[in-house]
């Protein structure tokens, strides 16, 4: 467990909401919505604009691969877009982007504003060429590799609309990570920009894509966007511009939203974890936007005039989900930004919030911590009293960031929580409800299971735990927005997710149950790191680190940090006849960073010439981490080499 700040505590405060009920009124409230789920679940699906209403809402005769709203047909972009654009939200707008650079007054010296109406007419514009020209169609694939800027959902809604399966990669990782994830998903077109900014600096997108490029024989066409300008390598016959190919598109062309059947993928994320390549997590259509939908209004509530914004990048679940769909299917105007939220200075975030009038706010406990750091003076700078709505996500909150935000934005007053969900779940599964009903809040916890979410904490036989103790975090039904299953590899679907409790969904957390009921997640009950609320695992770096051909061996740990929360760390065993050198280290540190990204910045290396295994040879990666961390090792029988211990421990001290 990595956490151990959010200790269950009492403190519970009563925002002002008129929704609040107390936690016996939600509970008869969440286990009515469980008698009969899928009747519930239902209900909320009909609220959806369906081309054609399904026949069966659920077929679970093949657990656990689920099927929701079966025989219905939607289309993501028809609901994010068509709907809005026939309506009175034509002119209403959906994106106000701003670019990073800003002028000698600090203002950004780019903002767009995409009305609904663009942002159909966009869609539209780049559905056309990506089937017209690109003869893109249903069962293919295609790669995104773009920067926080307003191409980004529009392609994913071009995508969607023509129902081509699309995954995207977060631009902060590197060209072997782009690769392993281009021919894992068997992409056929490459999108990507020539650049993006970030913190000042252009992040060379598309030289990173063409050494990815390399590596990989799908691709065939390549899409760039011009964002910062630069020259850039265009291979003929293979890379085009895209404002060269729009310019061919006759004016005001429509296509046709495809029927895309429910339980049709809409797209692929992978997710890193402690041992095999990522996992391409395939979400559905129907039950996913359903699930979406629902937490719009739940957890955030939105109404025709507010001002939301999620900080997120949309390369991770959390901005697919509340970034493009989710939003954009409920028609609000939402805020996209490139770079950073606290640069060129500390106050970026909160002169957004002021420049626009932002009512909700969705950010990370990382993001907040770093705030913290600057001190109050940047937030109290400007004027945040249009915040209604706060919550978190991403790793658990501790209550002093908490404390911090609310006070400081939330005015001690407004509704903030921290919604437990991951990529795997598609939305958000625990979390305060101020759109529906909301009860009390206590800094650090995630609330209650949403109506219709059947969660639970168990021990280690799948029994529920007793109040305060701590067990491993499961869902025991199956929920709209689940996963269809890990692309092209349905039998590890089943070994990691549904195979250590028969029947019941294993989120990989530990979490307790207080005395009152609430939730409370703890960590990650396996070896993955939270590094700033992004899931990084140890396989991925360690690999890296033994490309290397000074390396022997590796083991990655997290470790507690005040502002990321967790940071990786790394034993590293040379070869026979190298000796340990801090050019070496920088070296390594290199490798990582290239061969992954960097965000996989190391925080340190330590040099040990034993690490403890099992007796089968295994890394024992718990038991450095516990050594290092000052908590008790655990079973350690199976260890085989116990001086390993020891030697972890001072490598540690004496560089610490
Ligand atoms: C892991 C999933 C889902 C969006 C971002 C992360 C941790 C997420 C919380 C929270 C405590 C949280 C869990 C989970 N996590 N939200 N509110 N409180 N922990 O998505 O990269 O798939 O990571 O993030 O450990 O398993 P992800």
């Amino acid at each position: 467990m990595s956490v151990n700040w959010a200790l269950p505590f009492n403190t519970k405060i009563v925002p002002k909401s008129n929704k609040v009920v107390d936690i016996n009124t939600y509970k008869e409230i969440h286990s009515t919505s469980l008698r009969d789920y899928k009747g519930f679940w239902a209900s909320v699906a009909s609220e959806l604009d369906w081309f054609k209403p399904w026949e069966k809402v659920l077929d679970d005769s093949n657990p656990p691969f689920y099927k929701w709203f079966v025989g219905g047909e939607i289309n993501a972009s028809y609901l994010a877009v068509d709907r809005h654009a026939k309506s009175w939200r034509k002119n209403k707008v959906a994106i106000i982007w701003e670019g990073e650079p800003v002028d000698e007054n600090g203002n950004p010296k780019e903002v767009r504003k995409l009305t609904y109406y663009d942002l159909y007419t966009e869609v539209n514009r780049v559905a056309y060429i990506l089937r017209n020209k690109y003869g893109l169609k249903k069962g293919d694939a295609v790669a995104i590799y773009l920067p926080m800027i307003p191409e980004l959902p529009i392609f994913m809604l071009a995508l969607a609309r023509i129902g081509v399966v699309f995954t995207v990669v977060f631009s902060g990782f590197s060209a072997d990570a782009l690769a392993t994830r281009i021919d894992d998903a068997q992409a056929k077109v490459l999108i990507t920009a020539d650049g993006g900014w970030r913190r000042g600096k252009i992040v060379p997108l598309k030289d990173i894509a063409d050494k990815a490029l390399e590596k990989v024989s799908t691709v065939k066409d390549v899409i760039v966007v011009r964002r910062t300008g630069q020259k850039v390598n265009m291979v003929e016959g293979r890379d085009k511009y895209l404002d060269d190919v729009l310019r061919e598109v006759p004016q005001g062309v429509y296509v046709e939203p495809e029927r895309i059947k429910s339980e049709d993928p809409l797209y692929i994320l992978y997710t890193s974890g402690t041992t095999g390549k990522p996992k391409g997590i395939v979400h559905d259509t129907g039950g996913y936007l359903t699930l979406l939908h629902a937490t719009m209004k739940w957890v955030f509530d939105v109404r025709d005039d507010d001002i939301y914004w999620c900080t997120a990048d949309i390369g991770w679940v959390t901005g697919h989900s509340y970034i493009v769909f989710g939003p954009l299917m409920e028609g609000v105007t939402e805020i996209m930004y490139e770079g950073a939220l606290d640069y060129p200075k500390p106050d970026r975030w909160v002169s957004i919030i002021e420049r626009y009038g932002v009512t909700i706010f969705y950010t990370s406990p990382t993001a907040i911590r770093s705030f913290m750091k600057y001190g109050d003076e940047w937030v109290k700078a400007h004027k945040t009293d249009t915040i209604r709505i706060i919550h978190s996500v991403g790793e658990p909150i501790n209550p002093e960031a908490f404390e911090w935000l609310w006070k400081l934005i939330g005015r001690g007053e407004v509704p903030f929580g921290s919604t437990w969900w991951m990529t795997e779940t598609g939305g958000i599964m625990i979390s305060h409800l101020p759109g529906l009903y909301l009860i009390p809040l206590k800094p650090g916890t995630n609330g209650m299971p949403l109506p219709g979410i059947e969660a639970d904490v168990v021990d280690d036989n799948g029994n529920p735990t007793k109040p305060e103790e701590r067990g491993y975090l499961v869902i025991k039904n199956p929920w709209p927005g689940m996963p269809l299953t890990i692309h092209r590899d349905p039998e590890r679907y089943i070994k990691i997710y549904w195979s250590k409790f028969p029947g019941m969904f294993y989120a990989g957390d530990y979490a307790v149950k207080d005395s009152d009921g609430y939730f409370w997640v703890l960590g990650r009950a396996d070896e993955v790191i939270k590094v700033a609320g992004h899931r990084l695992g140890t396989y991925e770096l360690e690999s890296a680190i033994i490309e290397h051909p000074a390396v022997a061996e590796a083991a990655v740990v997290g470790v507690p940090d005040p502002v990321k929360g967790e940071v990786p760390v790394a034993f590293v065993i040379l070869k026979q006849g190298v000796s340990p050198s801090k050019n070496l280290m920088d070296d390594i540190l290199k490798t990582v960073r290239d061969k992954v990204g960097p965000i996989a910045t190391l925080s340190s290396i330590y040099f040990v010439s034993k690490l403890p295994k099992t007796r089968s040879g295994k890394i024992m990666r718990r038991v450095v981490k516990a050594v290092i961390t000052n908590q008790p090792v655990g079973d350690i029988t199976t260890l085989e080499n116990e001086a390993s211990v020891e030697e972890v421990k001072k490598a540690y001290e004496e560089f610490k």
